[in-house]
């Protein structure tokens, strides 16, 4: 038999169940892998750090709120249902006004926080 046969059926994963799990902000929680990269999703509100991520770009989804990410020459404000690419090297800064519910992927490791360690930089990140 081939290796895939004996892997077990992949299951869904329910994104609001997964988010209703936890309710600290700015700590992402991956919820999935993939090809090396983490899915993760996480409860944000207020100003994030200035960071910039050198081998990875970034990818961010709004699942609900009113939430944007300033880049050094203006935000740019993402409505629920929408997504945007952080290309790697780039600065950038998640601002939510009020909580947001945002999904991310990353490169596996990548620091949430990328090259710029800081209070809110979580070094390992909890698997839900
Ligand atoms: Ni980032």
């Amino acid at each position: 038999m081939a290796e895939a046969a004996r892997l077990a059926t992949p299951q869904p994963v329910n994104i609001a169940e997964k988010l209703a799990s936890f309710s600290d902000h700015w700590n992402p929680r991956v919820v999935g892998r993939y090809n090396g990269n983490e899915v993760r999703i996480a409860k944000v509100d207020g100003e994030f750090t200035w960071h910039s991520h050198a081998g990875t770009d970034e990818l961010f989804m709004v699942i609900s709120g009113d939430f944007g990410i300033e880049f050094r020459d203006g935000l740019v404000k993402l409505a629920p249902g929408e997504m945007l690419v952080v290309p790697k090297g780039t600065e950038h800064r998640p601002v939510a006004n009020g909580e947001c519910q945002i999904l991310m992927l990353d490169r596996e490791g990548e620091p949430n926080t990328g090259a710029s360690p800081s209070h809110y930089t979580r070094e390992r990140l909890e698997t839900i």
